[in-house]
């Protein structure tokens, strides 16, 4: 397994080997899948603690770590929005407060930090393993992991397949991670789909060279849809955007659909008529009403699959937690 170090931190992507991923955590997550409510959970972290240190807000990331540490029987402590609900607001230093945390003995600290970096700086004074649940822009590996997971079990292999990357590709961490973990695998195509100014940073570009990846960047979601096996939605992180914040709602709706100028990255009619029956559309949600990149009147079509990714980030974090703590 590649989580060997000393204290094994989940940091980013790139620490996964393709073996482990597939040998290991893939097969763990579905044997681990059918473990229901956790009061009938099977008890494999009975005795163990997890905190989870949320400083940005979220839903599924920290819902799904929740509940996979009470399903294996693990006690949870909780902080969302640490940054006003923790020291954070006195201010106490981020590494002071990964301290204190173990000082009071957590076994295990899921940290959502704002910024870019901070899982790592966290670790470097953890006793205990850190879980990065997503980093400022930086990265989010478990939502990664559980998005090959979903490929892996709808495709039966990762291997040769064309993956769309739509959206904010600029700000998303998830989707960096995505194409970091994409890139350990066989005759991988990526299609990076963005307005000009959300393109996918330079030095993952730079990263996908190095390492032999294809891949194409392209500004229109229709022009990539029939050879897509796989689309992967995110939306427009307009809280990245400091100038948007300070406008009037109405002025930044109009900004907003501004900055979508130059480039079509919502699912339309006529991109679900080109996208193959076989293929699967996927989203990290939150999905977003004023971007309108998945509306909702596509989610009975059998390829719109969010909602099952969810499912499976509840197995992923259960195995991880498990190869982690157990
Ligand atoms: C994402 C995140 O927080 O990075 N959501 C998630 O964890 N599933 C995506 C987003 O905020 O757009």
């Amino acid at each position: 397994m590649a989580i060997t170090e000393t204290i094994p931190h989940i940091i980013d992507a790139q620490q996964f080997t393709r073996s482990w991923m597939e040998d290991e955590l893939f097969p763990h997550a579905q044997s681990l899948a059918r473990i229901g409510k956790y009061s009938l959970g099977n008890g494999s972290l009975k005795g163990k603690s997890v905190a989870l240190i949320f400083y940005e807000p979220s839903t599924r990331t920290r819902f799904s770590f929740q509940v996979a540490a009470l399903n294996l029987g693990a006690d949870v402590a909780v902080t969302e929005n640490a940054g006003e609900f923790s020291s954070a607001i006195k201010g106490e230093t981020l590494a002071d407060s990964i301290r204190t945390y173990n000082a009071l003995n957590f076994d295990a600290i899921v940290l959502r930090s704002p910024y870019e970096g901070g899982a790592r700086d966290a670790a470097e004074v953890s006793g205990v393993p850190i879980i990065n649940a997503g980093d400022g822009k930086g990265q989010h590996p478990t939502q990664a992991l559980l998005d090959l997971y979903t490929m892996k079990e709808h495709f039966g292999q990762i291997d040769g397949l064309r993956v769309a990357l739509i959206g904010d590709l600029k700000n998303s961490r998830t989707h960096r991670s995505t194409a970091y973990l994409l890139a350990r695998f066989k005759n991988i195509t990526i299609d990076f789909v963005s307005p000009p100014q959300f393109q996918m940073r330079q030095d993952m570009l730079d990263y996908l060279d190095r390492h032999n990846v294809q891949y194409n960047i392209s500004n229109r979601l229709i022009d990539v849809s029939e050879t897509a096996d796989v689309v992967c939605l995110t939306r427009l992180q307009t809280e990245r955007m400091k100038t948007l914040k300070v406008l009037p709602k109405k002025i930044r709706q109009f900004a907003i659909r501004n900055l979508l100028h130059g480039g079509d990255v919502c699912l339309s009619d006529e991109v679900m008529e080109k996208l193959p029956d076989s293929s699967i559309i996927m989203h990290v949600l939150p999905r977003s009403k004023d971007f309108g990149e998945l509306p909702e009147k596509y989610d009975q079509d059998q390829r719109v699959v969010p909602f099952k990714q969810v499912e499976h980030g509840v197995s992923i974090r259960m195995a991880l937690l498990e190869m982690l703590l157990a």
